[in-house]
Parts: C-alpha cells; structure tokens; sequence
C-alpha cells in the first residue's frame, strides 16, 4: 500500500488539471463556460483524483489572446461570472480537498488595459514606466513568439510616438520589471488571489518577465525579482507555490529554481515534454534517457512538472531539426497539424492513431518520471483537437461530457460555440465522460486507477531517479527511491515484446506490480517480459534488515 509523505511539500505529490473556465462547463446556457459550471463539476474533478487545478486566465480581457490579455488583474471576467462566484468556487473546490492555482499574466497586460491607455496619452503619467519605450526600434531582440502575426518585439504607438516592447502580440506590451512600483503591483495581485484561497500561480513566460534587454530592462538582477516576490508569497500563505513557464536549454533552465531553491517551486519540464515525443516518435527510448541525464538536479524544494499536453502548441523548438522533423512525420505530416514550422497543434490520441497502448505508456511516463504529473482537461478521456479551429486554439475545444451534439457542454445551440466540438471518431458522440464512467476498461477509469496509484507511490515524485540498463534496446528502465522505499518503472517504446533484465539488490526479495496488484518474489537478475508498448511499475520489497541503497 502507499505510504504518506511525512513532509508539506504538497506540491511534490500533486496531481495538476489544467483547464479553461470559459470551456469547461456552461450553467446557464450561453454557449460560454463559466463559474458556475465548473462548481457542479466539482465532484467529478475530486472523483478523478487530481488534487489541485490550474485554471488559465478567468480575468477579464478583450480576448485577443483567449485571455492572457489582462485588462483588469483584479477581476473576473463577466462572461465567466462574478468574483462571489469564484469565491464559492475555490470554497466548494477546498471542501473536496482541491487547491487551486491560478495563471499570473504579469510579463505584459493588454494594450487596452488602463495603465497602457494612461502610459501611452500623458508622457508625464506614472503608468508610463510601467511599460518599456524607446524612441528608435532597437533591432533586437529579434525571436519571434509569434512569427505568424508578428515582425518585430517593438510596435510604434501614434498616441505615445515612440515604440514599445511586445515580447508576444503587439497588443500585449511588455511590463517594466524594472520599475519598482511594477513589482509592487505583481505582489499585490498575488496577495489578492492568495486572500481569495488560491494556493499559488502559473507563471507566464518567465524568461521574459524577466528579461534583461540590451538597452538594460531590468536594473539590477531580474533573478533578485523572483527571489523577492517568492518571498512575499512564502509570507503571505506558507504552503503557496509558483510554478512557472520556463521553455530553455538543460544548462538554463536550473537557475529559475533560484541559486537556494529560492525563485519557482517549479517549472514545467518542456524539455522532458520534447524528449517524450521524439522517444514516442522513433519507438526508441533513447532521446528521452539522454534528455533525462542532461537535465539539472533540482533543488531539495523544488520540482518538476511533467506532462503530455498543454494548451498551446505542443512545441519541438528544444529538438534539432531532423529530430523534429521526425516527430512531425511521425504525428502530424499535414502541414495544417503544425505551428509556426516549430510545434503541433494535435492532442495525442489521434498522434497515435487511437493506439490506447501508446496512449497509457505516454501516461505512464508522465506519471512515472520525477516531478508532478499535470493533465490538460480532456485528456482524461482522450479527446482530440479541431484542426477547423485556427492556430493554438485547436486544443482548447469544450470539455466533451456527453454524446449530445453540445457535448453537454452547453444546452446553446452548438453551431453557436465559439469553439466548434471535433466531430466524428473524436467527436463528443464517440469520447464522453458520461460513456466512460460506467465502462471500466475506459481511458477514464484506467486514468482515475493511474492517479490513484500515483499518489499512494511519493516514490515517484519525491524519490532520486536512477536510469537503469535493462538489456533491452528501446525500454526505459528507471527507479526512484525515496524514504527507505524504491519503485522501479520500465516502458518499451517499441511496438515489440521485449525481455527486460534488471538487477535486484540491497535485499529485494519481492516485487509488487503496482498496476495490477500482484506480487512476484523476485531477487538477483530478474527478467521481465514487455508486450509492444508494454509498461510496469514495481515496488521492491525487501527483508526487514536492509534499506535501500540511495543511489
Ligand atoms: C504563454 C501562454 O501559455 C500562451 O497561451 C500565451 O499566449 C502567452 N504565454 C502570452 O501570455
């Protein structure tokens, strides 16, 4: 059975579900989720197991960038609700034992947010160093986030007459890192959610919040920035996480965790992510071993955040270009599946054809590898994208509830969402909840055992990993130990039956199959037969006298 971690490292054992308030579920008929709405389905997210929910920006917004243009950091969006609503809404969600954090917009706000509209008419007004102006566009810097409506990082504003920085659409300028009274104003929106109950934040696009230019946005160490505004977190609510966006190199990506563990909690793991799909690609496990040893040690408080699939373009950007044009010929060979010549725009059942055995090993790595495994709503059941919907926006069609032609969604007329539902073999007549629930062979139930088993294992989240050789070209053998305990994992990407042989040490006499529940005794050279895309978890057993050796 599990074993409880003595610590409050909540987050180390979590399981995160991202998900879309405007997409989720529609109370009241409007074609719009809202507040409401995913309250009622509150049971069902407890049901499954997640234990904490991200929810992507509810602020309100113009909706140029599905709400990552913030006009108001304090508010809610009146299409999704009121402030009361989601109030009642984390109330509800604390009394299941859900956490909830929440996207922290702050490397920019809309352009139509008062501050820009005050920084860009009066040259005099204090909100004009919230932003950051120049009067010549600097050529750098000159990566594009957006190549496909954007030029350039600088777009000239008439009012102001001179350009400002826009690190992602032009109407989303840059905020001033550097200018004190921005920061206050980032700890004061914090402080505002944490009062609500929120249990932290989803950081947007770290890296550029903290940015330093060429021409010195910010002064000083833009690190000392996420040093103090943890800081300020850590003192307002003790047990409040940031787990931030941070999409660089192995050699980079280490010092968001901060020098002393002391900036992110932590960080999405883009580059096990990229690995993961290349591995999935070439049925081999080597990209992902090899990506598994470059990655930086992470420190005693900190953690990764695994996953599948988020909302945006599922991005190879990390990966050389034959590795990903591999992935794309593998996935997605349809140019019209692809983004920015960088990513796809598919969630992974229709990737792999359906296949439910490369689907559970996708999962079981997720799951399996150090950090905390984060789903994106709908993944649970194994729906797919719209490829009719433009761009990013293809995955985040509405939750599929049940088979009526609104998904259960809504009861708006479907033909009316401004996210049409995927039809046919993906459709929500074909891949719903409600279908799902009873049946216990469904994605749905074997998800619900696999996070329940996830979190009777600290094992795997907590626990040192140890890249194991098992003898068997294209299965990833590892084991993670923690607290006198060790799990051992093994996942073949190929679609062959493989003999995996591991040694059994430091006083293994049994081995639990903890997907099945059976128990094997097992000590010295074990070999473990894999079918095609086969899977296994273990927890060692040993005679009472020896612990495990920390590897
Ligand atoms: C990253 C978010 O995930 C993405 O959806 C958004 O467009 C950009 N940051 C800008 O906020």
């Amino acid at each position: 059975m599990g074993m409880a971690a003595a610590d409050d490292l909540w987050w180390k054992d979590a399981v995160l579900y991202c998900l879309d308030v405007e997409t989720f579920a529609d109370s009241d008929g409007d074609g719009c989720g809202d507040f409401g709405g995913l309250t009622d389905r509150i049971d069902y997210l407890a049901g499954i197991g997640v234990t904490c929910l991200w929810l992507m920006p509810f602020y309100p917004t113009p909706g140029q960038d599905d709400g990552y243009d913030v006009i108001d950091f304090y508010g809610v969006d009146p299409r999704l609700g009121t402030l009361g609503d989601f109030v009642a809404f984390v109330r509800t969600a604390a009394g299941r034992g859900l956490r909830i954090i929440v996207d922290l917009v702050v490397n920019h706000t809309s352009s139509q947010h008062p501050w820009f509209q005050q920084a860009r008419s009066d040259p005099a007004s204090p909100f004009r160093d919230y932003y950051v102006w120049r009067d010549e566009a600097p050529e750098s810097p000159t990566d594009l986030v957006f190549p496909d409506t954007e030029t350039s990082n600088w777009a000239y504003d008439g009012v102001a007459g001179q350009h400002y920085l826009h690190r992602f659409y032009a109407h989303q300028p840059d905020l001033n890192i550097s200018n004190p009274a921005v920061r206050e104003e980032i700890a004061k929106i914090m402080g505002f959610w944490l009062q609500l109950g929120v249990s932290g934040f989803r950081v947007d696009a770290v890296p550029y919040l903290l940015e330093v230019l060429p021409e010195g946005k910010p002064r000083g160490n833009a690190h000392d920035v996420l040093v103090a505004l943890r800081a300020f977190l850590s003192r307002r609510r003790g047990d409040a996480i940031l787990l931030g966006e941070v999409n660089l190199e192995p050699q980079e990506v280490r010092r968001f965790f901060g020098e002393h563990g002391d900036e992110l909690d932590m960080q999405f793991s883009f580059l096990t992510n990229q690995a993961l799909h290349l591995s999935l690609a070439r049925c081999d496990d080597a990209p992902l071993r090899q990506m598994l040893q470059r990655l930086p040690e992470v420190p005693a408080g900190c953690q990764w955040a695994n996953f599948v699939r988020n909302h945006d373009e599922l991005t190879l950007d990390k990966l050389q270009p034959q590795e990903r044009d591999d992935v794309f010929a593998a996935f997605g060979p349809d140019p019209g599946m692809q983004l920015f010549g960088r990513g796809l725009r598919r969630r992974l059942p229709p990737m792999v054809a359906g296949d439910r055995r490369r689907i559970e090993l996708a999962y079981s790595l997720a799951f399996s590898l150090p950090g905390t495994p984060v789903l994106l709503y709908g993944e649970e059941i194994g729906m797919a994208e719209n490829l009719n919907i433009p761009g990013r926006m293809s995955v985040r069609t509405p939750m599929q509830w049940t088979a009526e032609p609104g998904g259960g969604f809504s009861t708006a007329d479907p033909a009316s969402l401004r996210r049409p539902l995927p039809t046919g073999e993906y459709g929500p007549e074909a891949v719903n909840v409600a279908a799902q629930q009873p049946d216990t062979n469904s994605l749905l139930n074997w998800m619900e055992r696999l996070i329940r088993r996830r979190k009777e294992t600290p094992e795997l989240g907590r626990g040192n990993l140890r890249l194991l050789d098992s003898g068997a070209p294209g299965v990833l053998a590892h084991r993670s130990d923690y607290d006198g305990g060790t799990v051992l994992a093994l996942h073949n990407f190929t679609p062959h039956e493989r003999d995996a042989t591991l040694r059994l040490d430091d006083g293994c006499t049994a081995l639990v199959d903890l997907l099945s529940d059976r128990r094997h005794e097992a000590s010295g050279d074990v070999t473990f037969r894999l079918e095609g895309y086969g899977y296994r978890w273990y927890r060692v057993i040993r005679s009472a006298q020896q612990p495990a050796s920390h590897g």
